[in-house]
């Protein structure tokens, strides 16, 4: 995963020449975590060095792997092919939901972002889908882009933030990463304009039920 991390020190040579010192938010949207990871990694190395920064990977609602899963050992696969891992999990035979951030809806998180979490460095936030789909239109309105529906979810977070400094009256340099293109992904928005799409929150009787199959399993 660490090759990842040239998106965040590019990010930072970006801000130096943009004349911006200090980043206060770093957001990105996270599956498996490569992405977020890629960004957030040389700004978590600041914050272990006492760097006052929000780190925030944000995860649906529907696959709140990070918000409510346990940090244990599991298996990276369903058919258990990989070796144990400790991470967040929502067990290994967890089935996800038919939401539209197809890539958000990975039962783990990888080992570096779950040990992060666990650390205190990273602050997790699970977001329903309507409210990332309609911070994708503004993006889409506003910057010309369509951001796929995993993107949307970092989108939302901004905004949440950045309304959030409004508030304060506080100036802050809120980072994301944009991790992708809604060119394929316009049947989502389709039926997140026609309002076919529903908000789905993963019930926690199913995540204790899904746990049940890695009870007994060594903690990290
Ligand atoms: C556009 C986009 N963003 C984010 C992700 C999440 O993946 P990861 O957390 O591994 O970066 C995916 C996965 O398919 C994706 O397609």
């Amino acid at each position: 995963m660490m090759h990842q991390t040239i998106i965040g020190l590019e990010a930072k040579k970006q801000l130096d020449i943009a004349g911006e010192k200090k980043v206060d938010v770093v957001i990105g949207c996270v599956g498996g975590g490569s992405n977020f990871a890629g960004l957030a990694f040389p700004f978590v190395y600041d914050k272990m060095n006492g760097a006052q920064i929000d780190i925030i990977p944000v995860e649906p609602t529907s696959c709140p792997t990070l918000t409510k899963g346990p940090y244990v050992y599991d298996h990276g696969d369903t058919a258990k092919m990989t070796p144990l891992v400790a991470m967040y999990s929502l067990g290994h035979n967890f089935v996800p939901a038919p939401i539209h951030a197809g890539g958000l809806r990975y039962h783990g998180m990888a080992p570096l972002v779950s040990k992060a979490t666990n650390e205190g460095l990273l602050s997790p936030l699970a977001l329903h889908q309507l409210e990332s789909y309609e911070a994708g239109i503004l993006f889409a309105k506003t910057e010309g882009i369509i951001p796929a529906p995993e993107t949307t979810h970092a989108i939302a977070a901004v905004i949440r933030e950045a309304k959030k400094a409004k508030e304060e009256a506080k100036e802050k340099v809120i980072l994301f990463n944009f991790s992708g293109h809604g060119i394929m992904d316009l049947t989502g928005y389709d039926k997140y304009l026609t309002g076919q799409l529903q908000n789905y929150e993963l019930p926690d009787d199913v995540i204790a039920e899904n746990l049940k199959e890695i009870a007994g399993y060594p903690l990290p």
